[in-house]
């Protein structure tokens, strides 16, 4: 959980030290780094090239020690995580420094400057299967040689990776830039049968969440922000804001703040969530889904998501709660996680959501009555 600067800052005049330091103070006053947003993650534009002995050096205009360390201090004084951005091949997607044959030597001055977390992105580097994986095991192998703990993030644009991510990362990106509504659903429909390859140590990552960038602009609806919010929690993904802290709405503050969305992202089992009911919404085949993720206590969370134009009724049946692990006469108790309330109570064989277009969606946990309390009601 944290912060990523790419669809706020991108490589923009505010893309710099001062503004990231604001943002790492905001980080705190708002609240999000004591509900666990800890990262404060730099993503592309930071690096300007290399020194003769090889070392890379940041853009003096915006780091005006021409490292990242000062920033990585500031950062850890509030007591946040330190992330930043390179790329596998020869130059990153900005054209700046990439990291093709220089994996030791930028470990070693990542670790130095105390970073927490690196992202590698794949612009500028061979597509192939063999390549990608050698150059993701070197700077793997180099990061772990610093032996500073350091969450090594792969931005390989490819379901490819799923299968392969955890020998190699602690995350990997399964699909393209999500930059949009449609891209979002996209990456959703990407990540259907991908569960199975992560858990604790290693996520499936569908990109970045989405809300109000520092210009004022948004790519996605307020509704929308809060969709793929509960979405990337079902998902167990990566839950990276890129959005402005500084100029964040309240809607969207209340959204990334609610605790009880938070701690089913955060659930200690780890087994991320499925689909349990339609199919591809991208390509427009279901308007449509539900998925659910099973949790500890034998709980689970669901979200109805509807992405048409028209409300929707949609119901979660027999075999939707079967797939979660539910019988058919088990009796569950309901809680809807953004009016925060309990539903009604429901057996494991129905439960309906109705839902506005364009993102409407309902997220619940399920948990089963206990076998005393199904006494007392009988
Ligand atoms: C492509 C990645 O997918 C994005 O998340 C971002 O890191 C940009 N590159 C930066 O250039």
């Amino acid at each position: 959980m944290g912060y990523n600067s790419w669809y706020d800052l991108e490589c923009s005049e505010s893309m710099n030290e001062s503004t990231l330091r604001q943002i790492a103070d905001a980080m705190v006053d708002t609240g999000l780094r004591d509900l666990g947003y800890n990262y404060l993650n730099l993503d592309d534009c930071w690096a300007k090239g290399r020194h003769a002995n090889g070392t890379v050096f940041a853009d003096p205009a915006k780091f005006p020690s021409s490292t990242l360390k000062p920033l990585a201090d500031y950062v850890h004084s509030k007591g946040l995580r330190f992330g930043t951005y390179t790329d596998r091949g020869t130059a990153t997607c900005a054209g700046r420094p990439g990291a093709s044959n220089y994996e030791k030597i930028d470990a070693e001055t990542y670790a130095e400057w105390g970073v927490d977390y690196l992202k590698e992105d794949s612009c500028n580097a061979p597509s192939d299967h063999d390549t990608a994986f050698q150059q993701y095991g070197r700077m793997r192998d180099a990061l772990n040689a610093t032996g500073r703990p350091i969450l090594f993030s792969l931005c390989g644009w490819s379901a490819w990776y799923a299968p392969v991510g955890k020998s190699l990362g602690n995350s990997w990106r399964i699909g393209p830039d999500d930059t949009d509504w449609s891209g979002v659903l996209k990456n959703i429909d990407a990540m259907s049968g991908l569960d199975k390859f992560a858990g604790p140590g290693g996520w499936n990552d569908p990109c970045l969440l989405l809300s109000r960038q520092w210009t004022g602009t948004s790519r996605v609806s307020e509704l929308q922000t809060r969709a793929q919010f509960s979405m990337w929690s079902v998902l167990a993904a990566p839950l990276l804001i890129s959005g402005s802290i500084l100029n964040m709405s309240t809607d969207t503050l209340t959204t990334y703040s609610n605790r009880e969305v938070i701690a089913v992202s955060q659930d200690t089992l780890g087994i991320p969530g499925r689909r349990l009911y339609g199919s591809s919404m991208a390509d427009g085949r279901s308007t449509t889904n539900i998925w659910g993720r099973q949790l500890s206590n034998g709980a689970a969370s669901l979200v109805f998501l509807n992405v048409g134009p028209q409300p929707e009724t949609l119901t979660c049946d027999h075999a939707c709660f079967a797939s979660m692990g539910f019988a058919a006469t088990d009796h569950l108790k309901v809680r809807d996680l953004w009016s925060k309330q309990q539903l009604p109570d429901v057996t494991a064989s129905t439960l309906t959501a109705n839902l506005p277009p364009n993102g409407g969606h309902l997220m619940v946990s399920v948990q089963k009555e206990s076998a005393q309390e199904n006494q007392l009601l009988v």
